[in-house]
Order: structure tokens, then C-alpha cells, then sequence
């Protein structure tokens, strides 16, 4: 078949078979596929969709455009986790070293920010000194050795999702649920994985604004895993408010070594261990969710975890014990007494990236010293002006986001329900 006669076997609604979804990435891999070939095929799967046994061929094509990581033994197992990303979203920080100090090894490969929400290499580059570009020689030796790196992926590892990415980010193409799948699991799958546990955001400030959208999501990405071999499972979290209280670089990576040292808040600790749990468990270090919880809290209020981090940040080039700068205080105060019913949080996010806290162009530089911590959760009573939110900002900064952090909370008189911090656990 012609590539054009694939793109029409898509679009009449057809299913593609294992030859012809190669044929297609290796052809645009090799650049034997021209761009606009390539778009007219994703908006094809855009509108028509592909089936469980397509997804998963699309995304072991895409592993196969690259390299993957080689390791010199299976065991200890390696695990990571993925989350499709929210606003003040930083359990990776804790979560690698946690899980490394239970056994595992962790090659986390994470990105940059995507639309509003933060991206877990910029929170780290406002550690002092430390480095995100380790190459595949450095991934593999500090995963074996320290138990956990966090890194960029690397120009090997899936060229097919690099190119592809970029195509369909200037095509309107990014949602679709079976792209999505392949672009998230062939780079995650490039790690060769024991275990993958997807964190999958639903609400105000995710990718994913609804928990229909959210669940068909996780489980399209947990059917690829485990029909790849790799144990996944997925939890449904809630990101209709920010997590923790924390949202920005430096402010972050403060707030992650408050729950490394047993302190911080609540729901961040929660959900970090949960999903750290789920690790455990699917590799079978520990026999059931409780046992697993309480050894990896055991890890955080003892200090272990945190010695673990400072380590993996010292092998990367980073010292933790440097102070971050945090940028000068302003409080945000209640314009009326009532219930905090509603947080537009992808708002709070678009306003950090106003105050330079992340990228408007791809060559902005980030100032890792801005940020928020919000005061008030979803269902707080608070009176007339209570403090709702703390700015770390430049004085001369604060005009420009101020109406937007003041419309992105809603005040009213009676409270709604609050929706819980997990919601759903797809296996
Ligand atoms: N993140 C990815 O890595 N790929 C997508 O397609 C969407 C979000």
C-alpha cells in the first residue's frame, strides 16, 4: 500500500495492520514520509480512533525508532512513574529517591512544562549546579549505582515521538487518545521497566478536564503496558486545585524536601505514597498496599529518603544544601467572607508563567525564584481578607498576574462537594 492509501484506510474507519503502522513511523523516521503525509494520518486517528491492538502496535513501532536503556541486570527492578501532569505536580522529586531506598532503581526520564502546567526538570534546575541532560552511559550508571536519576530523555531514545510530537503539536493533533497512549508509553516502555505506575490528572488545572476523559486515558495506557510486558497501573487523581501548596521551581523543590524530611502537606505525601505503594507492590517487594504505605512513610519520617535525594542530587552535578532564591512576598487577600467552591487552576499556572516561572517561547529563560502557595484548599470557610494565596514575585510583577489569581478562586456562600484525591485505580 502507497502511504496515501493507508491515510484513506484510516480515514474510511479501517483498521491498520501491523506492516502498515511500521511502514508509516519507519518511513517518517527515515524521512521517506513526508510531514504532510504524517499529519494527515494523525488527523485521521484524531477523528477515527485506533483500537486497543492498533495502540499497542503504534507504540512498539515507536519504541523501535530509537534505542532503549540496557541494564546490566533485571534486578533490582526498575520502575518509574508517569503523570500526565497538573499544577504544583512535583511527587517525582519524592518519589524516585523514596522508591530507591525500598530496592528499586528509578530511571526517571521527565520533560519541561506543557501548556500550564510545570515541568519537573525546571523545578530541579533551581537546585545549584544540577544537570538534566545525562546522557545514556550516565542514566544507566547512576541508576545502578545511586538507585535513581531524574533526567531529559536523551536524542536516542524514540526519535519517532520527538519528530511526531513536534508535528502534531502545530497540527491540532495532540488529543487523541491513541497518540497520547504511544507517545507516553514508547518513551516510558524505552526505559525497559519492571513496573509503571501512570498518575492520570482530571479537573481545572489537567490535560484531561473530565474523570471520563481521564479513565479512557489510563486505560488505554495501562492495556499498552501491560500487553508490552511491563506491569501498570493507573490511579485517577484530582487536579481541580493545586497540589500542596507550592507551585513554581525553587518553591517546589522546598515544599518536596519538607515531605522528604516527614513534614509537608498532606495530599502531596498522600498521593506520593499511594502511588510509590503501587510500585511495591507490582514488583512484588511488598505483599499488599498497607505493608507497602507504611514502609515507604517509614522512609520519609526517618530521613532516609532525603539522604537518598541529596545523593542523587550531589551525582548530578547538583548541591541540595545551597539556598534556592525565593522571590519577595505578597498576600493575595479574600474580597468576601464564604467557602472556596472553585479554583481555575490551569489559570494559577498561566499566571506563574506571567511571572517568568515558565516559558511563553521555547527560548525563554525561567526564573526558578517565582511562584504561589496557596493558603486556602477547596471547601475552606474564610472570611473577608483572609490571605487566599501568597506571590513570590518582583514587586513590579504583582499587577500583572494579580486579576488573574483573584478570578481563578471562587467564593461563594454555600460549600460543594470536594472530590476526593484519588478517585479511580485502573489495573
Ligand atoms: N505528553 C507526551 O509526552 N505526549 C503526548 O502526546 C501528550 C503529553
Amino acid at each position: 500500500m502507497t502511504p496515501a492509501q493507508i491515510i484513506a484506510r484510516k480515514r474510511d474507519g479501517g483498521t491498520l495492520t501491523v506492516a502498515q503502522i511500521s511502514e508509516v513511523v519507519g518511513g517518517y523516521v527515515r524521512g521517506e514520509i513526508p510531514d504532510y503525509q504524517m499529519a494527515a494520518l494523525a488527523m485521521a486517528i484524531l477523528l477515527r480512533g485506533m483500537n486497543a491492538s492498533e495502540t499497542s502496535l503504534l507504540t512498539a513501532q515507536m519504541l523501535r525508532s530509537g534505542e532503549t536503556l540496557q541494564w546490566s541486570s533485571p534486578l533490582p527492578p526498575k520502575v518509574d512513574k508517569h503523570s500526565t501532569g497538573g499544577i504544583g505536580d512535583k511527587t517525582s522529586l519524592i518519589l524516585a529517591p523514596l522508591l530507591a531506598c525500598c530496592g528499586l532503581q528509578v530511571p526517571m526520564l521527565s520533560g519541561r512544562g506543557l501548556g500550564a502546567t510545570g515541568g519537573t526538570l525546571d523545578k530541579l534546575e533551581s537546585i545549584s549546579g544540577f544537570r538534566t541532560d545525562l546522557n545514556l552511559a550516565e542514566i544507566r550508571e547512576l541508576t545502578e549505582r545511586v538507585g535513581c536519576v531524574i533526567t531529559g530523555t536523551t536524542p536516542e531514545l524514540v526519535p519517532a515521538d520527538r519528530k511526531l510530537y513536534a508535528l502534531r503539536d502545530v497540527t491540532a493533533t495532540v488529543e487523541s487518545i491513541p497518540l497520547i497512549t504511544a507517545s507516553i508509553m514508547s518513551k516510558k516502555l524505552a526505559e525497559n521497566l519492571s513496573a509503571l505506575v501512570l498518575d492520570v490528572k482530571w479537573g481545572s488545572g489537567a490535560f484531561m478536564k473530565t474523570l471520563d476523559q481521564a479513565r479512557e486515558l489510563a486505560q488505554s495506557m495501562v492495556a499498552v503496558g501491560n500487553r508490552m510486558g511491563v506491569r501498570t497501573t493507573a490511579l485517577l487523581t484530582d487536579m481541580n486545585q493545586p497540589l500542596g501548596r507550592m507551585a513554581g521551581n525553587a518553591v517546589e523543590v522546598n515544599e518536596c524536601v519538607d515531605v522528604l524530611r516527614g513534614g509537608g502537606p498532606a495530599d502531596l505525601r498522600d498521593l506520593t505514597l499511594a502511588l510509590g505503594a503501587e510500585l511495591l507492590v507490582l514488583t512484588e517487594v511488598e505483599p499488599n498496599a498497607e505493608a507497602a504505605t507504611s514502609r515507604l512513610a517509614r522512609m520519609l519520617d526517618n530521613g532516609t529518603a532525603l539522604d537518598k535525594f541529596r545523593e542523587m542530587v550531589s551525582a548530578q552535578g547538583g548541591d541540595l544544601d545551597e539556598l534556592r532564591d525565593v522571590a519577595p512576598v505578597h498576600e493575595l487577600t479574600s474580597p468576601r467572607a464564604g467557602f472556596v467552591v472553585a479554583i481555575d487552576t490551569a489559570q494559577l499556572g498561566w499566571a506563574i508563567i506571567e511571572l517568568g516561572g515558565g516559558r511563553k517561547v521555547l527560548s525563554d529563560q525561567i526564573d526558578t525564584s517565582v511562584g504561589i502557595e496557596m493558603l486556602v484548599r477547596l471547601g475552606d470557610e474564610v472570611s473577608r481578607g483572609q490571605p487566599l494565596v501568597r506571590i513570590f514575585s518582583p514587586p513590579r510583577r504583582i499587577a500583572d498576574v494579580q486579576p488573574m489569581l483573584e478570578s481563578a478562586i471562587t467564593i461563594a456562600d454555600q460549600p460543594q462537594p470536594v472530590q476526593p484525591l484519588i478517585a479511580e485505580r485502573i489495573t
